[in-house]
């Protein structure tokens, strides 16, 4: 008989980031539109991120549309817009019972003013929560996040209040979106393919990578347990002996 895999019995990592990938495979296998993947995406998400409570992880951070993703069809880029809204739409009004707190990270500037007035109103008023963040990352690119922290770490140094012969990878870590969020331990990408697409360069220099090859929409708790479970089977060194 199998015997009881001891590494599921270990705390998980207190940030997971993912990036969730395959919708657009996932609908085309059932001969589906791309956005109707989108929508089992949205699914998997809630799947996932209440699983991420209930087992205690702090931080979830999740690749919802990138930087790139403007280049895909008007038509979907709009369901992807659609169904962004409609999912802020339902945490703000499950709000009370979720105690999810909420970030985002990427350039929201280029985001409709309806959408980006959601995305403030779901950060102001769930700040207090503290049970689990979600940080969701739209119109993210790791590129794009690095070089808006360096216009403003330099507005700084020419406003006088950053001084550049004193600064620090923590101090210019304040600048990123993620500025007070700690580093992913662990980063999970569904889909099968192996590379990080511009998600978070600067935070994942010593996370742990684990992709796997099932669909984004078909991802649930077994498959956030293998990724743990994958995740503390890792040898972590940072560079040591
Ligand atoms: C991820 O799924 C969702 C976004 C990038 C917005 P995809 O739409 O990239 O799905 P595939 O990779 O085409 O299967
Ligand atoms: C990364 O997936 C972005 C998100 C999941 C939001 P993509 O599907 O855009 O990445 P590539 O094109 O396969 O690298
Ligand atoms: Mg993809």
């Amino acid at each position: 008989m199998a015997q009881p895999d001891p590494s599921t019995q270990l705390p998980p990592p207190q940030h997971i980031a993912i990036i969730m990938d395959g919708n657009g495979r996932w609908a085309k296998k059932r001969g589906l539109p791309r956005t109707a993947g989108h929508s089992a995406g949205a699914e998997a998400f809630r799947r996932t991120a209440n699983y991420c409570r209930t087992l205690g992880v702090k931080y979830l951070t999740v690749y919802a549309f990138s930087t790139e993703n403007w280049k895909r069809s008007g038509e979907e880029v709009a369901g992807i817009m659609k169904l962004l809204g409609k999912y802020l739409q339902e945490a703000l009004r499950d709000m009370e019972k979720n105690h999810v707190r909420f970030r985002f990270f990427g350039d929201l500037s280029r985001l409709s003013p309806e959408l980006r007035q959601l995305c403030e109103e779901a950060q102001q008023r769930s700040g207090a929560y503290h049970e689990v963040q979600v940080n969701f990352c739209l119109n993210y690119g790791g590129r794009d996040e690095i070089l808006r922290a360096v216009k403003a770490y330099a507005q700084d140094v020419a406003a006088g209040k950053q001084d550049v012969n004193t600064l620090t990878e923590s101090g210019f870590a304040a600048y990123l979106d993620s500025a007070g969020v700690p580093d992913p331990e662990l980063v999970i990408r569904p889909s099968g393919e192996m590379r990080v697409s511009n998600f978070l360069p600067w935070q994942t220099v010593y996370s742990e990578f684990v992709f796997m090859n099932v669909l984004w929409p078909d991802f649930g708790p077994a498959e956030l347990d293998a990724a743990i479970a994958e995740y503390h089977r890792r040898n972590r060194r940072f560079g040591g002996a």
